[in-house]
């Protein structure tokens, strides 16, 4: 049984987070949306919804930062007799007598009761639909009839959510609607470029409504007080201009014991643009009455949500795991997987941390973000990897980011991310493991997007691989550029301007020394990984360009064991000047996670004993009660030839946080060593289901975060950036592949399980390609390895190792 949390607790078998009080200690959010529809809901049904890219596409507005915090959403209004209340408690806060959230995947189930009427409602977005749907139950629980009132009530962006905010000069005269009686249209723009509207349908008459947020509210309410709702009326208002919203009003009346149900669709249109007119300035609502009839009955509403279901249904079949560790399934056999699914969806764009218009689709984190789903959507994984290299250069470096949209590299970035590339191999690799597809290496690619220039993927690799040993610092380790993995690392930015931002203002790379030990770690991981898929028969590369591989990869690790070991662990970086970092002789970052972690991984120098003693180190130096921290000691001052890791408060972020995304780095080190008690109590330490306590960690208890306050901040334990991070995929990576043991390799699975004795009798069911595996792994600690050649069909195995 799970211990007793104050606000939630697991329901496995229904693979649901119950939150059973709403003032939770931030927002605890879901995500709704499997394609190109895409919804954010806190468990108080807070959030917003876009289609395809958060910042172009936003349909409802949402007011990042706000007071109070998570204002906007998709609202229900109940007024019975005095009382105003709603199912989901904000915003009227009204106390309610019973409150349920239950996330589960891909849809949100919040249920309030108050005076003996009880809401509930059910949010989700049905596979490849651009809608969601909205089912709202309303049960009388009490002994007398009931007469009351039910509004409904969403604000609508006037879709570039940056503009939205900043351009009232315009925005405040564009607003435009019209109104139906299945739905109410938010069309504003569409009389000019946009072919796009979005609406909110509802599938019965409804007795008022409002699309003037002014008329709705009041001037000086705010959403908690809504003078429409106050007063049990409507306005009936058209807006023209100002800020356009949807509220529907119904008359309700329930005898006892009586349940009544409304579906509402909330929807986003596209039409072609020769059809976007039926009248002059009458909208085309085809396809939006389409959707309304698909899904606006209760049996459609079934469909499309047992659809749903088994969309994800199918997904989590494709891995699971029954140990004798409850936290351990949970997260392995759900929320882990959901997480990489939601991770890759999502990028880095919209989260309660990420405002959905900063940053497009990181070059890194999108490759990274395939290790956790490349056996759950191999073919979505295979179009993202073709995405990613058409945004590479001819010389091998890349935009560091690309928009969603469009798909073209970010040119307020740039590149000159010398890590990039190697991410490249890693994804493409990690995709063949899995999928045994050797033919995406034969895909045309372009560069930088531009037709003409293609390519293979397989020449992609082979550029990416040489962008490394092209920029060689002076002592044979890569050159780092503006940053390697760690973004706040810049060691030719030199910035003393507080207005420009680290990442983009002009980096002084001519002429400096500075190197990565986390490049060189990289580069010879991967240099073996990519070695050993030229060699590989169905690839067949020219030997000598192989041995050529192999010999720079050498050459790495000679440079590594020769510049690059501090003593006691690996150095961080040489600096522009070729200055030390991470080194015993700094006072201050004396030693990093992220080089410990690489050259472990890569294995450098452990014949020597080298990735023994830097793990060690890590553990005496980094690790604390909630992980690992990135660097130690934290910088107490900001150092302008490190930039913007020195710019952080002590214990936070990149400034000696604990950076989840790098600990599975150690881990795998850890487990590639065979020391499986630093293994298992490392994975526990940042895996969010064995958290103790739900309030000092404040985020999502079913999800991993970026960053979890270190030992050195005001509160070590307290965690940040929840949801879209590496640490989803990287976890995954690590549980699945090095804890339990399931290595997909080109011809099979290897089974090489490093995790404590106690819990070392588990069951695997795996799919791999076109074969099921049901396997029963008993490790006793002998660190043995089994190979299960790939053959089609159904397989159950006992394996003692
Ligand atoms: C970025 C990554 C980066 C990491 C460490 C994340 O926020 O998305 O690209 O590697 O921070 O700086």
């Amino acid at each position: 049984m799970e211990e007793k949390h104050p606000f939630g607790h697991f329901d496995d078998a229904a693979r649901e987070y119950v939150i059973t009080r709403p003032d939770t200690p931030w927002p605890w959010i879901n995500y709704m949306g499997t394609r190109d529809f895409f919804s954010l809901i806190s468990n108080t049904a807070g959030g917003y919804c876009f289609c395809r890219d958060a910042k172009f596409r936003r349909i409802l507005r949402y007011r990042y930062n706000g007071v109070p915090m998570d204002a906007g959403g998709r609202y229900f209004y109940i007024k019975d007799g005095d009382i105003v209340w709603n199912p989901g408690w904000k915003p009227c806060k009204t106390p309610l007598d019973t409150y349920e959230c239950r996330h589960g995947m891909g849809y949100t189930r919040i249920c309030g009761e108050k005076n003996g009427l009880r809401a509930e409602v059910l949010f989700f977005v049905p596979p490849d639909a651009r809608c969601e749907i909205h089912r709202v139950k309303l049960t009388n629980t009490g002994k007398t009839p009931k007469r009351f009132q039910l509004w409904s009530f969403v604000e609508w962006c006037l879709w570039n959510a940056s503009t939205d905010m900043e351009n009232f000069q315009r925005n405040l005269s564009t607003g435009e609607v019209e109104i139906e009686p299945d739905a109410l249209y938010h069309k504003t723009e569409y009389r000019e470029r946009r072919d796009h509207y979005a609406f909110y349908g509802v599938n019965r008459p409804y007795d008022g409504f409002d699309t003037d947020r002014e008329t709705f509210i009041g001037m000086y309410n705010g959403f908690d007080a809504p003078q429409q709702v106050l007063a049990g009326t409507s306005g009936n208002s058209v807006a023209h201009g100002w800020s356009p919203v949807a509220s529907h009003r119904f008359d309700l009346e329930l005898k006892p014991g009586a349940s009544d149900e409304l579906i509402f669709v909330l929807g986003y249109v596209k039409n072609p643009q020769e059809a976007k007119f039926t009248a002059p300035a009458v909208i085309n609502k085809a396809q939006a009455r389409k959707m309304l009839q698909a899904y606006g009955t209760p049996s459609g509403a079934d469909i499309a949500f047992a659809t749903l279901k088994s969309y994800w249904d199918d997904i989590l079949s494709r891995f699971s795991v029954a140990s004798v560790v409850p936290e351990l399934d949970r997260t392995v056999n759900i929320w882990n997987q959901y997480q990489c699914m939601i991770t890759f969806f999502m990028s880095r764009s919209a989260s309660y941390f990420e405002s959905g218009i900063g940053r497009g689709m990181g070059f890194r984190d999108s490759n990274q973000d395939l290790a956790g789903i490349v056996h759950l959507i191999p073919e979505r994984a295979r179009q993202r990897i073709l995405d990613i290299a058409a945004t590479q250069f001819p010389d091998g470096g890349c935009y560091h980011q690309y928009q969603p949209l469009t798909k073209r590299g970010n040119n307020d970035i740039g590149g000159g991310f010398n890590d990039d590339p190697l991410w490249l191999i890693f994804g493409t690799v990690a995709y063949i493991k899995e999928t045994g597809d050797f033919g995406i290496l034969h895909e045309p690619v372009p560069f930088d997007n531009k037709p003409g220039t293609e390519v293979s993927l397989l020449e992609h690799l082979k550029i990416s691989f040489a962008h490394v040993t092209d920029n060689l610092g002076p002592h044979g380790l890569p050159l780092i550029g503006r940053a390697d993995w760690n973004d706040c690392l810049n060691l030719n930015c030199f910035s003393d301007n507080p207005d420009e931002s680290f990442q983009t203002t002009e980096n002084k790379t001519e002429g400096s020394k500075a190197e990565s030990l986390m490049i060189a770690g990289l580069f010879v991981a991967e240099g073996k990984d990519f070695a050993e898929l030229l060699a590989h028969p169905a690839v067949a590369a020219d030997p000598k360009y192989v041995a050529k591989v192999r010999s720079a990869v050498a050459a790495m690790e000679t440079a590594v064991k020769t510049h690059g070991w501090d003593g006691e662990w690996f150095l961080r970086a040489y600096g522009y000047y070729g200055d030390k970092i991470g080194s015993n002789e700094n006072d201050e970052g004396k030693i990093f996670i992220e080089s410990q972690g690489w050259c472990t991984m890569a294995r450098i120098g452990a014949d020597e004993g080298l990735c023994d003693k830097a793990l060690d180190s890590a553990v005496e130096h980094l690790e604390c009660e909630h992980g690992l921290v990135l660097n130690t000691p934290a910088y107490t001052h900001y150092i302008k030839d490190y930039g913007e890791i020195s710019s952080y408060p002590q214990g936070y972020k990149e400034n000696a946080g604990i950076f989840c995304h790098n600990n599975p780095w150690i881990i795998i080190g850890e487990a590639m060593a065979g020391r499986e008690d630093a293994v298992w109590r490392h994975y526990c330490k940042i895996t969010p289901s064995f958290t103790k306590d739900q309030a000092l960690r404040k985020v999502e208890p079913y999800v991993f975060c970026q960053m979890v306050a270190g030992k050195d901040a005001a509160r070590p334990g307290e965690g940040k950036n929840s949801w879209l991070t590496g640490t989803a995929a990287w976890t995954w990576k690590c549980v699945s592949e090095f804890i339990l043991g399931i290595k997909p390799q080109y011809d099979g699975l290897l089974i090489e399980p490093c995790i404590p004795a106690a819990y070392g009798t588990y069951k695997i069911h795996r799919r791999f390609r076109n074969a099921e595996y049901d396997i029963t792994i008993h490790y006793t600690g002998r660190h043995g390895k089994h190979f299960i050649p790939y053959t089609p069909g159904r397989h159950t195995l006992e394996i003692e190792l």
